[in-house]
């Protein structure tokens, strides 16, 4: 029998695959039956301070190879989700992973110093890298403001934080943010949010197909997923051995799964994919990976993670 187990920072995961925040995970139904599955555990939506209705619709696409989205990050507010953490954690749970998005990096240490202040000892996920709100950058792309909002953030903040990054291209831009990312005591790093601003049109109607920023929006699936594995990769190969890896991006089989830890990943999310399918995919992807570790003779992901082979 082959064991999916994995850990981040003391936190103990049965399942090595969550969803990914964003997809089915709005609400506290949501966040339930992720819990109630297969999955190892459950990211909550990227919650920012206030309640957000999100961007107009249509704003999400389903594709042939993938998913479109613009959702705007509509949530429902920093205490919604602080108050189902809390709950969850008194229960002794401790395997959900509280994502914020503030719409400013003042926003971001404000909803870090709450939970700093608050009982809660689980993972943190900050998400830098929100492709879809209306005028606002994505953090992840300015390294002056990722440096500047880690080093505010760790004058106060002891609690185990991780970032979700979005994908980088080049690999001058591996080495500078890997080299601001080992100043600090990050507990992971998360690869990839969506590739931000692309552009699916319809042909036969000459139009896009989603609304709000002329139909802009961040690309997941299997579109993205050899841009997932070079920078879980790229990330492995340069972080300190402490800062640990989730990989994000195209998972929708367990050899998806699989080519994820071999580059480096700890844990796995899944979004575009689990949209559709919904929480079966945990299972089944779990089986599909058991199968193949077992073929291989691999009994745990210790002995094939991160030993990706090159010619
Ligand atoms: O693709 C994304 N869509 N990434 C995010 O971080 C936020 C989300 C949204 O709400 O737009």
């Amino acid at each position: 029998k082959v064991s999916l187990q994995s850990e981040i920072a003391g936190v103990k995961f049965d399942n090595l695959m969550l969803n990914a925040a964003g997809v089915r995970c709005s609400s506290i139904k949501d966040l339930n039956e992720i819990l109630n599955s297969q999955a190892g555990g459950a990211v909550t939506k990227s919650a920012t301070l206030e309640e957000r209705e999100g961007n107009e619709s249509p704003r999400m696409k389903s594709l042939p190879l993938g998913s479109i989205n613009s959702m705007g990050l509509p949530n429902h507010g920093f205490d919604y989700y602080m108050a189902y953490v809390l709950k969850e954690q008194s229960e002794g749970r401790n395997n959900i992973i509280f994502s914020v998005a503030g719409l400013s990096i003042e926003d971001d240490l404000k909803m870090l110093k709450e939970i700093q202040s608050s009982n809660f000892n689980g993972l943190v996920e900050l998400n830098l890298s929100c492709p879809n709100v209306k005028g606002k950058p994505q953090v992840g792309y300015d390294f002056e403001a990722v440096e500047r909002v880690l080093t505010e953030a760790f004058k106060f903040f002891d609690k185990k934080l991780g970032l979700k990054l979005p994908p980088y291209f080049d690999l001058t831009q591996f080495d500078a943010m890997a080299e601001i990312l080992n100043k600090f005591p990050i507990a992971y790093v998360n690869s990839i949010n969506s590739i931000g601003n692309g552009l699916v049109i319809d042909p036969a109607t000459e139009t896009a197909v989603i609304k709000p920023k002329g139909g802009f929006g961040g690309i997941g699936g299997e579109y993205v997923k050899p841009t997932a594995l070079a920078n879980v990769r790229g990330f492995r190969l340069r972080l300190k051995p402490e800062i640990k890896m989730i990989g994000t991006g195209g998972i929708k089989s367990g050899m998806d799964v699989f080519e994820h830890v071999l580059c480096g990943a700890d844990l796995v999310q899944i979004g575009t994919a689990f949209g559709p399918e919904g929480t079966p995919i945990f299972d089944r992807i779990s089986q599909e990976l058991e199968d193949i570790m077992e073929e291989k003779g691999y009994h745990s992901l210790d002995e094939f993670r991160g030993k990706l082979k090159t010619l």
